[in-house]
């Protein structure tokens, strides 16, 4: 547990609040003697009255310090037991394999970095404390009630189960209408979320009416569950009070009469029932303390729930099993070829489901080799295959003949460059951007390789030059634009292996014929994988693999598989004719 890594932290604090309650607890004694002091029957006694008040001063000042203390305490345990865990977690997820991004949404993943274990922190740390503090406050004042009149703490058998009853009703009615309520908000987050991000289809659908129904109604559901937690909680917090209010009274009047019978000497002074001034507002003040806890612990209990099931969200990442550790023995290639095989190998993401079956090809170092077919046709399947993210059922895949899963993965993956579909920049300059991964490389070869990408004049024409910001707002950069600064950064590692997954589908097909005469030139010794859909840019590919749900039914050079007249051929004839 994180309180036990901060334990000094947590004593401390721990030391703090038990001092500051037993101060408090110290207060009302003294200022029942002062009472008592006053009404004594030799008349005020001042000096014992000032001497009293003094101490309760001290006391609660005292009291006060602590408390300061403690919540300063608290608020550096919670910030470094948030730090922590943020930590850990963000650590974890960059350590899972890709399997776990395919299968979870990214906005739930980023909902736990921030708000569940804020409201971990929120809860675990100031509320643990609170229900130590508090069992012990309970404990104190009922001793302190119990010395000075066993007869008046009757008053609470009959009280505190009232507002126990109450106090539990509460949690049991209220909660689940709360957890309703972070529900229904957590829908309308999303909803909301997702409308955003799709701002431009819902406009091209015409939707926005749909979409502002569907969000009326999201919102209504959301108010309404808070209506209805927070209307329970209404009643019950005025009713715990009145039951309060009740008991002290009662105490007031009960404690009255026996100080009366008291006064006249009825009761005498070494019996049950004897009671002074000073006793009855001490017990009055102890009551008080002793019933405050007692409502408080039901929206303890409800609040640790919730910091209980944030957790649980939190935990769920951080013991998910990592990408497992590359064997002991695992090699490290140097000097690689770019020579890929791949024999019999067939592979499923989900056991039941096989997408890719009994595929074999072998990919001569420096060759470039295409793969075409239809969409979900499992191109990019073959792709997660030869960076390992994913491991295969059965067969084998070869890297300068080595087993792949015998090489260390990260130097495996290091020696393939890929670009993607989605292109993926980040917040920083263009210059930043492409130099991701070749960090050595100069402006020069960063010019080169934008030229290459056919992007240079563009990036020319920015204010700034390579140096403008990618940010939000300011320059806009279209689609296409963006594939290239992506396609440019990969001209730079100097890797043996080169991926294009669908990486030029956004530019226009002049382009796209430059881009790949240019990176002929970069290219040369590389084994290149392109996939793409314009079969234009493949004819000069070594090896065309034609891909159909999974199986290779074509293979071949571009020539050889329009002799063939297969699928190929009408593939090309239909974009050509
Ligand atoms: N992470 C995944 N989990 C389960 N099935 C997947 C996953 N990714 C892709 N698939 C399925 O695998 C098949 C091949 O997909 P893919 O290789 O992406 O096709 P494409 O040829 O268009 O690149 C599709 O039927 C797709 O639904
Ligand atoms: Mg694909």
């Amino acid at each position: 547990m994180y309180m036990v890594k901060y334990w000094y932290l947590t004593i401390l604090a721990l030391i703090f609040s038990l001092f500051a309650n037993y101060l408090a607890l110290l207060g009302p004694r003294f200022l029942g003697n002062a009472m008592d002091a006053i009404s004594n029957e030799k008349g005020v006694l001042m000096n014992e009255v000032l001497y009293n008040f003094w101490r309760m001063l001290f006391c609660y000042v005292l009291s006060f310090i602590l408390i300061y203390s403690l919540n300063v305490v608290m608020v550096i345990l919670g910030q470094k037991i948030t730090y922590l865990m943020r930590k850990q977690l963000f650590n974890r997820l960059t350590i899972l394999p890709i399997a776990y991004f395919d299968s979870h949404p990214t906005g739930d993943i980023v909902s736990r970095i921030s708000y569940d274990i804020d409201t971990v922190n929120a809860s675990l740390s100031t509320d643990l404390i609170q229900v130590v503090t508090s069992i012990y406050t309970v404990l104190g004042s009922l001793y302190f009630m119990i010395i000075i009149s066993k007869p008046l703490i009757l008053v609470f058998v009959i009280t505190v189960p009232i507002s126990i009853l109450f106090t539990k009703m509460k949690a049991k009615k209220v909660q689940p209408l709360h957890r309703i309520h972070s529900r229904k908000l957590g829908e309308l987050n999303g909803f909301a979320e997702e409308m955003l991000s799709g701002a431009k289809t819902i406009g091209a659908y015409y939707q926005y009416d749909n979409i502002t129904k569907k969000f009326d109604q999201k919102n209504n559901e959301a108010v309404e569950a808070y209506y209805n937690a927070e209307y329970y909680g209404a009643i019950i917090g005025p009713s715990v009070n009145f039951i309060n209010n009740l008991s002290i009274s009662l105490v007031m009047i009960f404690g009255g009469i026996l100080y009366l019978l008291s006064q006249q000497g009825i009761v005498g002074e070494d019996s049950l029932w004897f009671i002074k001034i000073g006793g009855i507002t001490q017990f009055v003040l102890y009551s008080r303390k002793f019933a405050g806890p007692i409502n408080e612990f039901a929206n303890i209990i409800s609040e640790f729930q919730s910091a209980y099931t944030a957790a649980e969200r939190i935990f769920r990442i951080i013991d998910e099993e990592p990408e497992p550790l590359d064997s002991k023995n695992a090699i490290k290639l140097v000097d690689i070829d770019g020579d890929v095989k791949l024999e019999d190998v067939s592979f499923g993401y989900l056991p039941n489901k096989m997408i890719i079956h009994n595929l074999s090809f072998h990919a001569k170092p420096g060759k470039t080799i295409a793969i075409v077919g239809p969409t979900g046709a499992g191109k990019t399947t073959i792709i997660n295959l030869l960076m390992r993210f994913y491991d295969i059922n059965s067969g084998q895949i070869l890297v300068d003949n080595q087993e792949i899963s015998s090489i260390i993965r990260d130097n495996l993956r290091a020696s393939y460059t890929m670009v993607l579909q989605d292109t993926w920049l980040f917040y920083g300059t263009i210059y930043d951007n492409i130099v991701y991964g070749a960090e050595n490389a100069t402006l020069e070869d960063v010019v080169a390789a934008a030229k290459a990408a056919k992007i240079h004049s563009f990036i020319e024409q920015l204010p700034n030059g390579y140096y403008t910001l990618l940010s939000d707002d300011g320059i806009n950069i279209s689609k296409g634009q963006k594939q290239l600064i992506t396609i440019a950064r990969a001209m730079l590692p100097r890797t043996k292996m080169l991926i294009l997954d669908e990486a030029t589908s956004n530019v226009d097909s002049r382009t796209e014929i430059q881009i790949q005469n240019a990176m002929g030139e970069l290219m040369k010794n590389r084994t290149c994988f392109v996939i793409a859909h314009r079969l234009s840019t493949i004819q000069n590919a070594d090896l065309i693999l034609v891909v159909k749900d999974g199986n290779v039914i074509e293979k071949g050079t571009h020539e050889e598989l329009l002799n063939q007249g297969g699928f190929y051929a009408s593939l090309f004839n239909s974009q050509f004719s």
